[in-house]
């Protein structure tokens, strides 16, 4: 049983598919224009739901697109976005709840929920074998108004979906890859 949760934990062939599954995805920038299926999308955010949360407060919602007037929209008010997506899953904060629960503004555990909102959605996509690309680069005001956002629900990244096409925008920064070793410092200091 996994830490008294009463779920098995990943293991053996299981657990090396997700594992291999970390190391492969990488950001998807070139999409072919061809819809992702409904129950394919439905099946990233069933996944989103499961990312850990602050205090398992929940204060995300995800904001879905798949009509392609909305998309062209959101792509020319987000200079962040390279792709032109099949849909996109807009991670967005739900700022009033979050102040019912005592969160000031800038908490940054709301941040580090987008974070492991979006790492689980790109994880999940990948596995389902669609592309995916996240974007921070784009006007809050205006994919506000395009997605017709209440008062209070604050956009925070957009995550692009499709079904990758051969190709398209190198990775940022030559796709350098760090090693565990040169992210790490053991305490106390290791040979
Ligand atoms: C917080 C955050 C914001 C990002 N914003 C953008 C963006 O606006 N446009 C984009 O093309 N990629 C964006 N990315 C993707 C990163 O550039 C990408 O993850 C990085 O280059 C490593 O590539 P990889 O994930 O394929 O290994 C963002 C990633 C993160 C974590």
């Amino acid at each position: 049983m996994g830490g008294g949760t009463g779920r098995a934990p990943v293991t053996g062939d299981d657990g090396e598919a997700v594992l291999a599954a970390i190391r492969t995805r990488r950001v998807v920038r070139s999409m072919r224009p061809e819809p992702v299926d409904r129950p394919v999308l439905e099946a990233v955010l069933d996944a989103a739901r499961w990312a850990p949360t602050a205090g398992n407060r929940h204060l995300q919602r995800f904001v879905v697109t798949d009509d392609p007037g909305v998309l062209r929209v959101l792509r020319a008010v987000s200079p962040g976005m390279l792709q032109h997506p099949a849909a996109a899953i807009v991670v967005c904060t739900d700022r009033a709840l979050a102040a019912g629960y005592g969160f000031p503004p800038g908490a940054p555990g709301l941040f580090v929920d987008v974070g492991t909102a979006t790492a689980t959605i790109l994880l999940a996509a990948h596995a389902l074998g669609i592309g995916a690309g996240p974007v921070t680069s784009f006007s809050h005001a205006a994919v506000s108004v395009v997605l017709g956002l209440p008062e209070g629900l604050e956009p925070e990244l957009i995550v692009c979906l499709g079904h990758p096409a051969p190709g398209g925008p190198a990775p940022m920064r030559g796709g350098r890859r760090l090693s565990w070793r040169d992210l790490t410092t053991w305490v106390p200091p290791q040979d």
